[in-house]
C-alpha cells in the first residue's frame, strides 16, 4: 500500500527531532524536505535515498503548495518508505493538513508523526517560559501574516485573549501587529525577538511592544523569527 509519513524535523537542531522521526529518516526510500528542515537530518539518510527539496522562501516561492501536493502523490510508492519532512511541526502552521488532504483524495495513506514545534522551543531555547505562573496562565500562536487570498482577515491582534502572545512569520508585518496590540496592550509589555533559533546562528534582542517594529528594523531582523510578547520575557533566564 502507498504510504506518506509527515514527520516534524523539530526546530532546527538535529538533536531535536523524535526518535520515530530519525529512525524513519533512516529507513526512508525517498525523503520531500522543505528549507526549515535541518539539512544536518538529511546525514542520517540512507547512501541512496532519493532527497527532494521543496523548500520555499518568501518572495522566491520554488515551488507552490499546489506543486509539492503533486510531488507527494508522485513520489508514493507501494514498496517503498516515503518521508515527508517538514521543519518543527507538521500542523502548526506547516500546511501538514493540506498535504494529507490531497493524499486522502488519492487514496494514499499517512501517518503523522509530530515534532517539536518551534513556536515554543525557540523561545525556551532563548530562556523564555511560555507559562509561568507567576506571569502568564496562556498562551497563543498566531499567524503574522495571514493568506493573502483570503478575503477577510481573521485576526485582529488585539483581541488576542492569552497572557503570552508568539507569533510566527510575522517579521515584515510588525508595525502592523504591534499597532494592534497597542488598543489592549500596556507600551511597556515586554517583548524578545528571536532570530534562527535552536541553531548557532540564534540571536535574540528584547525590547517593549512599543518599539517592536523599530527593534525589528534598527536589529535588521531577518527569517525564520519568531516574536513573544509577554511578562514572561522579564524572565529570559539565558542572559
Ligand atoms: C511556515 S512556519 C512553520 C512552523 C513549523 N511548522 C513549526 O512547528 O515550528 C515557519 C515559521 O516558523 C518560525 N520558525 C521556525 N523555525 C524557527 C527557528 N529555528 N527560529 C526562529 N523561528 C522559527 C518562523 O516564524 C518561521 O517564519
Amino acid at each position: 500500500m502507498k504510504k506518506i509519513y509527515l514527520v516534524g524535523a523539530g526546530p532546527g537542531d538535529p538533536e531535536l527531532i523524535t526518535v520515530k522521526g530519525l529512525d524513519l529518516i533512516k529507513k526512508a526510500d525517498v525523503i520531500i524536505y522543505d528549507r526549515l528542515a535541518s539539512e544536518d537530518l538529511l546525514k542520517n539518510a540512507k547512501e541512496d535515498a532519493k532527497l527532494v527539496y521543496v523548500g520555499k522562501r518568501t518572495g522566491d516561492h520554488k515551488f507552490t503548495q499546489p506543486e509539492i501536493n503533486e510531488i507527494l502523490v508522485k513520489e508514493a510508492a507501494d514498496d517503498k518508505v516515503v518521508v515527508r519532512l517538514k521543519g518543527g511541526d507538521p500542523f502548526v502552521f506547516g500546511r501538514g493538513g493540506e498535504e494529507i488532504t490531497k493524499l486522502i483524495e488519492h487514496g494514499i495513506a499517512f501517518e503523522v508523526v509530530p515534532g517539536v514545534t518551534s513556536a515554543i522551543s525557540v523561545p525556551a531555547l532563548a530562556g523564555i517560559p511560555v507559562t509561568d505562573r507567576r506571569y502568564s496562565s496562556s498562551f497563543t500562536i498566531v499567524t503574522g501574516q495571514e493568506d493573502p487570498t483570503k478575503e477577510e482577515e481573521r485576526l485582529d491582534y488585539g483581541n488576542l485573549n492569552a497572557d503570552t502572545v508568539i507569533v510566527l512569520m510575522g517579521v515584515g508585518n510588525l508595525s502592523k501587529i504591534s499597532k494592534q496590540m497597542l488598543r489592549t496592550r500596556d507600551a511597556n509589555t515586554p517583548v524578545a525577538i528571536i532570530e534562527s533559533g535552536a541553531s548557532d546562528k540564534q540571536r535574540v534582542v528584547t525590547g517593549t511592544l512599543g518599539n517592536l517594529a523599530e527593534l525589528a528594523e534598527k536589529e535588521n531582523i531577518k527569517p525564520p523569527a519568531i516574536t513573544v510578547i509577554g511578562d514572561v520575557v522579564k524572565l529570559k533566564f539565558n542572559k
